[in-house]
């Protein structure tokens, strides 16, 4: 049997990239940029869409930046709801599977518990209200389809956390991090892994897609500074800084403060066990860093 057309949105962003490279082996995968598609633009979707043969369509593509949204509320409007929803109607039209991302954002942030994908989502700014709008906007029109929340991605193809730590750790002693604010620290080509094996299965509906443990902002940074000592990387900083949430005041969005999320039924569709972020990020930066 052939393998399935993907087409993968959003290739210019970090899990785009990672999804495209997972997959144009394959032979079989095109992957599209925003000027390919446009989100923002839900009228023009249905026609790019249908000039193009594919079997499933995965969207990583929307408008990621928190503060962005919260100044842009239309745009994020269109990007993270409106646009998905013209997403699934194309899908659904021609009988293709869809895959759509969203956020651990959707919850409130207000119980340590861990989340699981039936909790009550009570978002906290604007992007987490277009994500979640957008999650229901896709599985209104399209109930067959994923949608795979994730949350804190890092990975090779795009610097977040851990590398802006080591980097700042390069040049100064003296860094801080927010230690009263969790979630799960997950690896960008671990979520490529799941999948790739999710789409051997008929899994449907929301799915949280993250590694297993728990990490504040503060804790990602020890581990990554740790990491980075065992690697020999320069750094100059011995101890990070916690400080609190309520101290980052040029934040524009308001963050929730705990949404880590239960990774159970993932593994339960896998059939093993999903590795902790320290082990993943441990990886990612062992790689990064070796010596060529
Ligand atoms: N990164 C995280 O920690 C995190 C956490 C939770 C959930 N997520 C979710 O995971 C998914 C992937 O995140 P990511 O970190 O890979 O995002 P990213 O790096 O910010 O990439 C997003 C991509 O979407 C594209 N895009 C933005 N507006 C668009 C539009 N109107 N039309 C078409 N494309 C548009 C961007 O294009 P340009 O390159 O042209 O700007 C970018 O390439 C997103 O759904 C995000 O909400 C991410």
């Amino acid at each position: 049997m052939s393998p399935p057309r993907i087409l993968v949105l959003g290739s210019n962003g970090g899990l785009g990239r990672c999804l495209e490279r997972k997959f144009a082996p394959s032979g079989s995968t095109t992957a599209w940029t925003r000027t390919d598609l446009d989100l923002e633009q839900p009228e023009a979707i249905a026609a790019k869409l249908s000039a193009h043969p594919f079997d499933v369509l995965i969207n990583p593509a929307g408008l990621t930046s928190p503060d962005v949204c919260e100044v842009e509320p239309e745009k994020a409007r269109l990007a993270n709801d409106e646009g998905p929803r013209a997403l699934a109607e194309a899908c659904h039209a021609r009988g293709a599977r869809l895959v759509h991302f969203s956020t651990d954002y959707v919850f409130s942030g207000k119980s340590h518990d861990l989340w699981r994908e039936h909790d009550e989502a009570r978002p906290a700014n604007i992007y987490g209200r277009t994500k979640r709008d957008g999650e229901l906007a896709v599985l209104k029109v399209c109930p067959d389809a994923l949608v795979a929340r994730v949350s804190w991605l890092f990975g090779p193809t795009k610097a977040s956390h851990p590398d802006t730590v080591i980097q700042r750790a390069l040049e100064t002693e003296d860094l801080s991090a927010v230690a009263d604010k969790t979630s799960i620290p997950t690896s960008n080509l671990d979520v490529c892994e799941w999948i790739e094996g999710l789409l051997q299965t008929s899994a449907s509906g929301v799915l949280h897609l993250c590694n297993s443990g728990v990490a504040s902002w503060h804790s990602w940074a020890e581990a990554a500074l740790k990491i980075a000592r065992k690697i020999g990387i320069p750094v100059k900083t011995t101890s990070v800084r916690p400080i609190q949430l309520a101290e980052l005041t040029q934040l524009k969005a308001p963050r929730p403060l705990h949404t880590v999320m239960s990774n159970e039924k993932l593994q339960n569709l896998l059939g093993r066990e999903i590795r902790n972020w320290s082990v993943a990020l441990e990886d990612y930066l062992m790689e990064k860093h070796r010596p060529r």
